[in-house]
């Protein structure tokens, strides 16, 4: 039997995601001593996280392959035997995904935890001796509670204690590997000392101590909430001033810099755009929303359902502007999509901005050429519910979609260019040969200001930039 006090030498990680997969490589390649172990009920994704070609790996993060490939089957394993995996756990992260609820009671609002809840209960059926369980995905306040209750049932059986402690995940893909490596905190909360303690000893491996935060489990669940609501809400904020900027002249970008150089405000996430994306910032505002109205604070609600509704206004106006500056007509017209993630850097399309719009155009009747540099076709498919076009020679009239490896394949006889994920790749393009291949008069719209805007002029070209005043 686990002795309590003894050092953790077996981890498991249920859920191979975006979270999953990158933070258990970096415990695996800070703690050589440490078995990691990382399941998931979709075989499919273990499998191709076993993949010898690192490119074939389910997700893409920069710099995964590199400590993959240092930690892969010498200390961190990707298995599908749940059960042995958590039978030889003494901590076990919890790391399924919570989307919102699509029915029932929270609708739309609240996070669906049955994934949590089957997880607590495979941990429950199959863990031997004490073991302490983790919550790392981002979940309702609250639900460590859930997660104790359904453990307490096995607690019956003498061989088997639980301590559950929240330790929530602050990593933003597309740079999961620094945020991982140089956090500027991580969050532990819980009521055990020596479960806390025994989490704590594996982050000082390569976190400074006092970089690590204890408290209780209750403020440590409503942090990870509250920082993802702040985050989110300057994107709204500063979104809201793009629409400002382009309504009276000024500049976004230098508002936004203005702005930054307060120190009490700080630069970062000040950058305007198509509106905010990802599985966190949405689900999470949405769980706050839910937790005040449950709370009886109908106007705290209120305030933080703004940011969303700020965000959906964004998208659509973007999308309307599309529109307008081609003439209030799409139909007959071919335009290049560039960017279907939802930020630079990941493959990952989850409420991914350019998935509306893309959708709104193409229920306009719109021909779309779409390109990123590492979403898949058939990721595009799922999200548009529709499947590309088999005829992709100029049958622009149809209206329909398909996928372009080719940056400027997607550009050619185009009307227009819709950039929408900052891409190195979209940065530096040569407006001379769009200017050359694309139907006049052609518009670039520019949604992350990543382009140059006099060489798009000098081009020739239209140009509608976001929050950029000199569009009227
Ligand atoms: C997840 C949550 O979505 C998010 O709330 C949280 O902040 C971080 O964890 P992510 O890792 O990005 O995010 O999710 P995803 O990439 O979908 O991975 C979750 C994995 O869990 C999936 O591979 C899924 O198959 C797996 N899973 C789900 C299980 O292994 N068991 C289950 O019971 C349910
Ligand atoms: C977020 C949190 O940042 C992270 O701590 C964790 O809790 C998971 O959720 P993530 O969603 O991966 O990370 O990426 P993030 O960098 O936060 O970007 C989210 C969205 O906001 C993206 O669509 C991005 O393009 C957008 N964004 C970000 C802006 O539009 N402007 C900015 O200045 C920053």
């Amino acid at each position: 039997m686990k002795n309590l006090k003894s050092k953790i030498k077996n981890i498991c990680c249920i859920g191979a995601g975006y979270v999953g997969g990158p933070t258990m490589s970096v415990i695996a390649d800070k703690c050589p001593d440490i078995m990691v172990t990382v399941v998931d009920i979709n075989t499919e994704k273990i499998n191709c996280w076993n993949e010898e070609d690192l490119k074939k790996l389910p997700i893409y993060e920069p710099n995964l392959e590199d400590v993959i490939s240092r930690v892969r089957n010498r200390n961190l394993f990707f298995s599908n035997d749940i059960e042995n995996s958590i039978k030889k756990a003494d901590l076990i992260f919890i790391s399924v995904n919570t989307p919102i609820k699509e029915k029932g009671i929270g609708s739309g609002k609240a996070s669906n935890l049955k994934w949590v809840e089957s997880s607590a209960r495979q941990i429950s059926s199959y863990a031997e001796g004490h073991t302490i369980v983790v919550e790392k995905s981002t979940l309702p306040v609250r639900t460590a509670e859930t997660i104790k209750n359904i453990l307490a049932s096995s607690f019956k059986d003498n061989n088997k204690s639980f301590s559950v402690l929240s330790n929530p995940e602050f990593l933003s893909e597309g740079n999961a590997l620094d945020d991982l490596l140089n956090p500027d905190r991580v969050l532990i909360g819980g009521e055990d000392y020596d479960s806390i303690n025994a989490l704590k000893e594996i982050y000082t491996r390569w976190v400074d101590s006092k970089k690590i935060i204890c408290t209780n489990v209750w403020s440590s669940e409503l942090s990870k909430l509250v920082a993802n609501a702040f985050l989110a809400q300057r994107i709204s904020s500063i979104n809201t001033v793009s629409a400002i900027c382009e309504a009276s002249g000024a500049e976004v970008n230098e508002v936004a810099k203005a702005v930054g150089t307060d120190k009490r405000i700080g630069s970062k996430f000040l950058n305007p755009g198509p509106g905010f994306g990802g599985s966190c910032f949405k689900k999470d505002i949405l769980n706050l929303v839910y937790l005040c109205n449950h709370f009886g604070l109908p106007e705290v609600a209120e305030y933080w359902e703004q940011v969303i509704k700020m965000n959906t206004w964004q998208q659509e106006r973007i999308y309307k502007v599309v529109v307008s500056r081609l003439f209030g007509n799409v139909v007959n017209k071919k335009l290049a999509i560039l960017g279907f993630s939802f930020k630079s850097n990941t493959n990952d399309t989850r409420e991914s901005p350019a998935i509306e719009l893309c959708k709104n155009l193409l229920n306009e009747g719109a021909f779309l050429a779409i390109n990123d540099p590492k979403v898949k076709k058939n990721q595009i498919e799922k999200d548009l519910n529709l499947n590309e076009s088999p005829d992709q020679d100029i049958n622009f009239s149809e209206g329909g979609w398909y996928y372009e490896e080719s940056v400027y394949n997607a550009i050619d006889k185009s009307d227009g260019v819709i950039i929408l994920t900052e891409w190195n790749e979209y940065r530096n393009l040569d407006w001379d040969k769009i200017s050359r291949i694309t139907r006049k008069p052609a518009w670039i719209f520019d949604t992350r200001l990543i382009i140059d805007p006099i060489k798009v002029k000098e081009a020739g070209l239209n140009l509608w930039r976001l929050g950029d005043g000199n569009n009227r």
